[in-house]
């Protein structure tokens, strides 16, 4: 394929970028002027066209390019270009994290380590209501525990949760669903018991066989790997007729189709596989020293994640048990669905905008779980929390909040610029801000954005049934069911 504009990764921290810190108030900034028409030739003849404001596309042959480019620009084919609806998620997700850890993950973004004091079960409790007192009825919450391994808090999460229910109001209770995220070695017959009890949505971390999983997972202050040791909780859970998911971070390209074919050959079919970002101990400690690989092999990891996604079809074309991989499923939805479900391909993205919160180990307050490394975006401390009367009022002020909801393509000067702006919202807010110290940058990873984006559109072209087929849907699924995730889909990108 011949690329018609040059697919690099833009180093934000050179010449335009804005100083690190908080940009001017978004009703001060002005969108940057959109960009021509984008084509990508191929050598038989096909082209690929695409309107980046609009993300309108067309795939055709070259002999009607001009029939093509007079489609994108006024007649919708598959993608409806719709600004990303902002304040409507079904489900908010309300992370409460520790900061503690029983393990040293070499890219650990939250850098999690040996104990930290943390919130009282009471606490955690009445931060609960304070929350389903303050958004809208009609949103389902999922109050999810992370961390930090949440697991060895338990006591305190296991108080937390027994207390509400006993408290709240039957409406309420139905508006809330629990979830977890974990390393998964703590879990005890004790815990599998409560997550039962409660209906918890588990999702366990695991990098795969045991050579990439104990590379990258090991033992806090040890060489020893957590493999053996997590697939032992997997039993337990499946021993008390619970279900799981699945997060497998991927660092190394190469690691990808060695993790999938161990969980599709463990009989897992819901699979999250999420390539490492630029974040906490990644860029600080040990992971460190792959920073600069990291940005050279954009496009090896993009053309990996292309390979998997063959592979699903070709599964799935042939089998009941349809896998689904959900950044694969993402990044479908997000050239397919005008609603654009998934909260992290968003621009302004759905951190503290009704899809997602964080709350800390200290009980401060934070648009994403995944920014609360940084003090200075913080939406409201712990004692603001405490004696606010108006807990939404605290997200109606809120300074922060205010200059995210301008985090657009069009107000990023990379972005304003780039082919996939309307797929790819300009990538997750915690990552660029870690990476480049400002709101108004690029993701970290936009040569695999890119490259991903195109390779799906090509697939959909050459064979019509890829699209539903990597959703996990039969072939003969009709178009206009296609982008139906699940709520849970929606705000958590499947990882529950
Ligand atoms: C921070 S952990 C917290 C919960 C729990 N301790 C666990 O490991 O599942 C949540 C998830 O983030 C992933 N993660 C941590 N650092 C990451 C990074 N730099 N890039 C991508 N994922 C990362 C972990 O592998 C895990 O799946
Ligand atoms: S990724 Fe999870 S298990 Fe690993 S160090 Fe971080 S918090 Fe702990
Ligand atoms: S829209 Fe996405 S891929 Fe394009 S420049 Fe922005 S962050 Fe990078």
């Amino acid at each position: 394929m011949t690329v018609s504009q040059p697919v690099t990764f833009v180093d934000a921290a050179a010449a335009d970028a804005p100083a690190r810190g908080l940009p001017l108030a978004p009703e001060h900034e002005q969108p940057f002027a959109p960009p021509e028409l984008y084509e990508s030739w191929r050598s038989d003849g096909k082209v690929l066209v695409i309107d980046p404001p609009s993300g309108r596309w067309w795939i055709g042959q070259s002999s009607r390019v001009e029939q093509g480019r007079d489609k994108v620009r006024h007649v919708n084919t598959l993608t409806e270009p719709v600004d990303p609806a902002y304040e409507d998620y079904p489900v908010m997700l309300a992370v409460i994290k520790n900061k503690d850890c029983n393990l040293g993950c070499t890219y650990c973004f939250a850098e999690a380590d040996t104990t930290r004091a943390y919130l009282t079960g009471e606490k955690i409790c009445s931060l609960f209501h304070q929350i389903l007192a303050n958004f809208p009825n009609k949103q389902k919450i999922v109050f999810l525990f992370s961390g930090g391994e949440p697991l060895l808090h338990f006591k305190t999460i296991r108080e937390a949760v027994a207390r509400f229910t006993e408290e709240a109001e039957p409406a309420q209770r139905e508006r809330v669903m629990w979830g977890i995220m974990t390393n998964g070695t703590p879990i005890t017959d004790e815990v599998a018991g409560f997550f039962r009890e409660y209906g918890f949505n588990v999702c366990v971390s695991i990098d795969g066989p045991p050579e990439i999983h104990d590379r990258n997972r090991p033992v806090l202050n040890s060489s020893r790997g957590s493999h053996a040791k997590v697939e032992e909780k997997l039993e337990l859970l499946t021993s008390h007729g619970l279900s799981y998911s699945n997060i497998c971070t991927i660092v190394e390209p190469e690691d990808l189709m060695p993790t999938f074919d161990y969980q599709v050959g463990k009989g897992r079919r819901n699979l999250y596989m999420r390539p490492l970002r630029m974040q906490g101990r990644q860029i600080s400690g040990e992971g460190s020293s792959a920073v600069e690989e990291y940005f050279d092999t954009q496009h090896v990891m993009a053309s990996e994640f292309l390979r998997m996604a063959d592979r699903i079809i070709e599964y799935n074309r042939t089998h009941d048990d349809k896998i689904v991989e959900q950044t694969i499923a993402n990044h479908v939805r997000h050239l397919i669905d005008p609603k654009k479900t998934f909260m992290c391909l968003k621009g302004p993205c759905g951190a503290g905008a009704g899809a997602k919160m964080g709350v800390d180990w200290e009980g401060n307050l934070y648009p994403c779980d995944t920014l609360v490394e940084f003090p200075e975006l913080q939406i409201a401390s712990a004692t603001q929390v405490d004696h606010s009367r108006d807990f939404a009022q605290l997200f109606r002020d809120s300074h922060v909040l205010k200059q995210m909801s301008g985090r657009r393509p069009e107000h990023i000067r990379e972005c304003s610029q780039c082919h996939v702006q309307k797929f790819c919202g300009s990538g997750c807010t915690a990552t660029s801000y870690s990476v480049h110290g400002n709101l108004r940058s690029p993701s970290d990873r936009c040569d695999y954005e890119r490259a991903l984006f195109e390779g799906l559109l090509w697939r959909f072209y050459d064979q019509p049934d890829s699209a539903p087929l990597l959703l996990g849907m039969e072939r003969s699924t009709k178009r206009s069911q296609w982008a139906r995730p699940s709520v849970l889909e929606m705000c958590t990108g499947g990882a529950l």
